[in-house]
């Protein structure tokens, strides 16, 4: 795929803009939200990433990343026009059909914001189905939130209820969002749980002192979803890479309920 165009979203994290060099390509491939891809640079190996644009925007494919070892470390290096290998698309799904008429809260923190832009912006293409959508997200500072032109765009919509936080001491002297860290946000603005579905990414941290939050609040283990990040190497459930427990995350995930997380080893 060629990099069409590259957006610098916050320190060491880019966004590509990526096009299928063969028309044919670009027709035929379809993904829906959730869904990864694994990226390659020749020479330096494959990273995976999830498709962080919408499936209801045709004619590309967008990825963030951030720069951690050697292939993001490449893949920082491209220019516009450069070329990438990509493989795709992997893993399940957000039912977002099931979720129909239904509130949706999404909850993300730092870089873990692409995965759900995804379905964000694929909810909002599909707004007339979908009742509240309310959209908590927190970074450490205010120069680490990503997507910065789209969380003006969400705060300004009627139709969406956007709350930003940063991390105590990561506000600027204009900062107008909230401070503190995103666990204690949401139970100070404290959704209702009544027919509502939370999809929740972010780092371990967050989500470890989220989950009981959202049940605080009245979430059940079901009506709670999350994606797993963990190391892949075909990406299509062969190598064994990234099982747990009775699960393959490439296959069986990587989007999973809490009851699901809930029946994997007391380790993880
Ligand atoms: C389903 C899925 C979706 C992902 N989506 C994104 C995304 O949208 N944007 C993004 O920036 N990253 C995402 N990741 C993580 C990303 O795959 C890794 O950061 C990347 O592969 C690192 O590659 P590298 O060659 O640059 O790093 P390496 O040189 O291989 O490693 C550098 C460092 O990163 C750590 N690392 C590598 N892979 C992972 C991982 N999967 N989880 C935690 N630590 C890791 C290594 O332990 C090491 O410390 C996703 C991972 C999965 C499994
Ligand atoms: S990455 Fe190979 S089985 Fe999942």
């Amino acid at each position: 795929m060629e990099v069409e165009k590259i957006t610098e979203e916050a320190p060491e994290v880019k966004t590509f803009r990526l096009k299928f060099k063969n028309p044919e390509d670009a027709e035929k491939f379809e993904f829906k939200a959730g869904q990864f891809g694994e990226y390659s640079v020749m020479g330096e190996g494959e990273s995976t990433f999830c498709i962080a644009s919408a499936p209801t925007r045709k004619g590309y494919i967008e990825c963030t990343f951030r720069k951690a070892g050697r292939v993001t470390g490449a893949l920082a290096n491209l220019e516009e026009g450069e070329t990438i290998g990509f493989r795709g698309p992997y893993g399940n799904v957000f039912p977002i059909d099931e979720w129909k008429g239904k509130n949706l809260l999404y909850i993300a923190g730092g870089i873990a914001l692409p995965p759900m832009r995804c379905v964000i912006w694929n909810t909002l293409d599909l707004r007339e189905n979908y009742k509240d959508i309310t959209i908590i997200y927190g970074a450490r500072s205010v120069e680490d939130l990503v997507y910065k032109n789209e969380l003006k765009e969400w705060e300004e919509r009627p139709d969406v209820k956007l709350v930003t936080t940063v991390d105590p001491g990561g506000q600027t002297p204009d900062w107008k969002g909230e401070i503190g860290f995103v666990p204690t946000v949401l139970e100070k603005v404290a959704p209702s749980s009544k027919d509502t579905i939370a999809i929740v990414c972010g780092p371990p941290i967050m989500i470890k002192y989220t989950f009981p939050v959202l049940e605080k609040l009245g979430f059940t283990d079901e009506t709670i979803y999350t994606t797993l990040e963990n190391r892949m190497k075909c990406g299509f459930g062969k190598c064994g890479r990234c099982n747990v427990g009775k699960y393959f995350v490439c296959k069986d995930g990587p989007v999973f309920t809490l009851k699901q997380l809930k029946e994997l080893p007391d380790e993880y």
